[in-house]
């Protein structure tokens, strides 16, 4: 393990490339001879055509992003300087490019097909063979509440899943689930607890019945505060709610069995899951090569395999895999996932962009930005490369955004008219499962107007002329006038399905890679996050009542714990 770990090159500086170099003569030009795409747009009639690719079933179009054609070939040079190529097949069969934590990052073995079983031994392990044998399991347990085979313990079908996770065990399915709500025929609906918050926890309990609903415990590493908190709480709820309604005794045994019927797990710590009291014939595994933010696609998943079924499971994992596909074996050039990931390198390192936006026009995407969060910003947040020495140029993007048009009535303005520069992705499909009229008016088809004119906007702006020209008092003109010129890439589909889903989120999971190899990044390692959470066990003790433990904490967290004291009831 620790001899491919061993393997792994430096990073190349990117910022010492020819390929570099290359870019900010192109960038300086570009600033020289004006950015306008008004203008780009006119003196070519194919620009559109030469910046618009397929891949899988979505249809991407770049040509309202501040590049030329030829800026492409640019990108290309910059991803063979500095070995993207290598590292995406490094990452596809397993050597340890997590370094820091000596792992391999196969969250693309949990798509394949089964007839790639045997094709993929990594670390000694049959990964496909393993991945299908716990699909057989979860799509065999899925059938089986779906059907009604499986009961609670009073002998009643689940009509409720609660999935009980956070970060990557809630993230992705929560959004998951919500993509594909127009989906759900099985009469199941699943909730999603995370927050340690008891708000969380008791929101989500509000209105369900503990005979027909079954917890999902999803934690990779079975240890995370929050999720084993969440999990215990709810065990205590439904074995206190089931005897208060008369539907157990509260005997040992009968609790014993309560939990075996309304609990299920899903970890790569097996051991810890008979612990709390999960029979392990329900639990599903997965292996530490697959990062908590890239896991949804493995047992991770099981709630929306419940709800929705293993065909539509399978259809999600095929929309994965064909994006796997072409990302490997498409030249970077005509790349379009590679592109849009040098591309971003490109706004945050050249033009100085700090965030992204990421904006659907379909309401069942309300979520993905927030799993678009922990994707690219756990990942892609970091100041030292991945063998410890510092980063050379501003890495991580902060990705943000809501569904439109909820967007254009609130944040809109600042990309339309603000100082700053944000890139941002429009994601819509061409049809709807809600198609409704008002009138004469096809409502899916209004909506797809602003789709189209937010971007049309935002390239081509207004000019003080035109502001003029509609008889605008010539004080105000000023505040009329768009500059245009703001950068957005168009991706549509056909249909919001589990496919697409699939291959949106491998979209990102790649583009998040590119932008992690330019910058030098082991992207797969968190470490971020830890401190923040030993800090919390430190300070446990000293909210409630131990004075010792209060005066170990600095003077502010010390004045925020007297006056959290002082106000308690
Ligand atoms: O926030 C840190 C993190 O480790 C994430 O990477 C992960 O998705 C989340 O915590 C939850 O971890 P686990 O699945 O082990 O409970």
């Amino acid at each position: 393990m620790k001899g491919l770990a061993m393997a792994i090159n430096p990073p190349i500086d990117a910022t010492q490339t020819p390929a570099w170099a290359a870019l900010q003569n192109h960038f300086n030009q570009l600033q020289a001879e004006g950015i306008n795409l008004r203008e780009w747009f006119a003196a070519d009639a194919n620009r559109t055509a030469s910046l618009s690719f397929e891949a899988g079933d979505l249809h991407f179009d770049l040509s309202k992003n501040l590049i030329k054609p030829e800026t492409l070939q640019l990108f290309a040079d910059l991803a063979k300087d500095v070995k993207l190529e290598e590292r995406i097949q490094q990452q596809y069969t397993g050597v340890h490019i997590n370094n820091t934590e000596d792992r391999a990052v196969l969250h693309t073995a949990l798509r394949r097909p089964a007839s790639d079983e045997g094709k993929f031994i990594v670390d000694g392990q049959d990964t496909v063979k393993d991945v299908r044998e716990v699909l057989d399991r979860i799509y065999a347990f899925a059938n089986k509440v779906r059907s009604g085979e499986w009961t609670g313990v009073t002998g009643k079908k689940i009509d409720t899943v609660v999935n009980i996770g956070i970060g990557g065990s809630d993230l992705g399915p929560v959004m998951v689930y919500e993509a594909l709500k127009a989906y759900n025929d099985s009469g199941i609906s699943a909730r999603y607890v995370s927050n340690i918050d008891p708000n969380d926890m008791a929101e989500k309990l509000k209105g369900i019945n503990p005979e027909t609903t079954l917890f999902i415990v999803v934690s990779k590493t079975f240890t995370t505060l929050e999720t084993l908190t969440n999990a215990r709480s709810a065990r205590t709820w439904l074995l206190e709610t089931l005897k208060a309604q008369g539907a157990i005794d509260g005997s040992d045994e009968k609790n014993a069995e309560a939990v075996v019927k309304h609990f299920i797990a899903v970890s790569t710590a097996l051991d810890k899951v008979a612990e709390f009291g999960i029979d392990p014939n329900n639990a599903f595994g997965f292996w530490n090569w697959v990062g908590g933010r890239y896991s949804v696609d493995s047992a991770v998943g099981t709630s929306i395999a419940i709800v929705y079924g293993p065909e539509r499971f399978e259809d999600f994992l095929r929309g994965f895999h064909v994006i796997d596909e072409y990302f490997a074996n498409t030249p970077i050039e005509k790349n379009v996932v590679a592109l849009m990931g040098l591309m971003n390198v490109w706004y945050v390192n050249f033009f100085g962009a700090h965030s992204h936006a990421v904006l659907p026009y379909n309401q069942y995407l309300h979520r993905f930005a927030a799993y678009l969060q922990q994707l690219t910003m756990e990942s892609n947040g970091k100041s030292v490369r991945w063998d410890g020495t510092p980063v050379t140029t501003q890495t991580g993007e902060i990705f943000w955004g809501e569904p439109g048009t909820n967007g254009q009535h609130a944040f809109y303005q600042l990309i339309h008219q603000g100082t700053r520069l944000i890139p941002a992705d429009f994601i819509a499909f061409a049809n709807t499962p809600n198609a409704t009229k008002d009138g004469d008016q096809d409502v899916h088809e209004l909506f797809l107007a602003n789709y189209l004119a937010q971007t049309k906007a935002l390239a081509f702006g207004k000019t003080a002329e035109e502001v003029r020209a509609e008889g605008t008092d010539e004080a105000i003109v000023p505040a009329r006038v768009f500059t245009g010129n703001r950068p957005t890439t168009s991706i549509l589909g056909d249909t919001l399905s589990p496919f697409a889903v699939g291959e949106l989120i491998a979209l990102y999971e790649h583009i998040t890679l590119v932008e992690g190899t330019v910058w030098g990044l082991d992207s797969y390692d968190q470490w971020g996050v830890e401190l923040g959470k030993v800090l919390a066990k430190q300070i446990a003790p000293a909210i409630s009542q131990d004075d010792a433990a209060l005066a170990q904490q600095d003077q502010s967290t010390q004045a925020l714990i007297n006056f959290y004291r002082a106000h308690r009831h």
